[in-house]
């Protein structure tokens, strides 16, 4: 090779040292920043932008008693103990977080029938059958792997929705497969907007609406929901996420907001409404739920509401 065309190596003066030790760490701080930034942008969308997210969010204790902590030692366990399948940090298809699980699971110790529209991997289906009295019926309906083709799209409606709530269709295997809660379960299969409601009227403790995440399925879904409540029963919705996710249960449920006392339940992407008030499966009188006044202290659990709960 000719003299001259070699590269210059190992060469570094000590000017080009300092605007290394310089440069390098500047670049990896500047990194690090934009990362955070990235994720608190993120977090602040989520969140609304700043704008509120519509519905008002209330801590669980106002849906039901059974939430209401012992002011030294939190949850107390003769309201709120039950058999949990934790999620941990595994991705599940699907899935509700452990917190919002155990909230699900709590109200079905109470619950004798319960309705979920979307089954997927059948989690919730089979913590409100374990958590249940032995006489309580799930009744869980979801879309046939066999016929995806039956999923009705509106509209306004996004297609990745109807993307999601297809790949969300698993087949027939779930977690209650083969336990000995099964017994309780009736896996309805079809699409949601055909379901027939109508012998269920009136009868549901608990419903959990968790289908397809499209407007339009959610606004029928939760149609049926309300004609399906028992006075004194819950319907949760899952994903309720703010103006940038799942826009769909967004736009229905803020708009659902206007006629009915929704509640967005702190600490979930849950939002709940209590036919009749805030102490579930009472029969208590149709009433209006009327919120605390800004800044009154939660009422804490008290020996008689344990008393209240624990008497069969
Ligand atoms: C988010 S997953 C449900 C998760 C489940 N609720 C749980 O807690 O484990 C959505 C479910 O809704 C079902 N689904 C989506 N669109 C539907 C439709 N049009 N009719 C009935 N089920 C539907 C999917 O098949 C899937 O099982």
């Amino acid at each position: 090779m000719e003299e001259g065309l070699l590269p210059v190596t190992g060469s570094f003066s000590l000017l080009d040292w300092i605007l290394l030790a310089i440069i390098v760490p500047l670049a990896t701080a500047l990194r690090v920043v934009q990362r955070h930034y990235s994720r608190l942008r993120l977090v602040r969308r989520e969140l609304g932008g700043g704008k509120p997210w519509v519905l008002r969010r209330v801590p669980a204790s106002e849906l039901s008693e059974q939430f209401r902590p012992d002011p030294k030692l939190g949850y107390v366990p003769q309201l709120t103990e039950v058999t949990l399948v934790c999620l941990g940090p595994q991705h599940v298809i699907g899935v509700t977080s452990d917190y919002e699980a155990w909230i699900l699971a709590v109200l079905a110790k109470k619950a004798h029938v319960m309705f979920e529209f979307g089954t997927c991997t059948g989690r919730t289906a089979y913590l409100w059958a374990r958590n249940s009295p032995p006489d309580a019926r799930v009744h869980t309906l979801t879309l046939d792997p066999d016929q995806t083709h039956l999923y009705k799209s509106d509209a306004g409606d996004k297609s990745q929705d109807e993307a999601d709530a297809l790949q969300e269709t698993l087949d027939k295997r779930y977690l209650y497969t083969g336990t000995n809660v099964e017994y309780k379960i009736n896996q309805i299969y079809g699409d949601s907007k055909e379901f027939d409601d109508s012998p269920y009227v009136g009868q549901c403790d608990l419903i959990f609406i968790d289908g397809s995440h499209a407007q339009s399925y959610v606004e029928s879904d939760s149609n049926k929901a309300l004609r399906m409540l028992k006075p004194g029963g819950i319907i949760i919705w899952h994903d309720y996420r703010g103006p940038h996710r799942s826009t769909g249960v967004f736009h229905a449920l803020n708009s659902l907001g206007s006629r009915l006392n929704l509640m967005h339940i702190e600490g979930t992407s849950f939002v709940a409404y209590a036919m009749g008030g805030a102490k579930p499966f009472s029969n208590c009188a149709l009433a209006r739920f009327s919120p605390p006044a800004a800044g009154a202290a939660q009422p804490h659990v008290t020996p008689d509401l344990i008393a209240s709960w624990t008497r069969d």
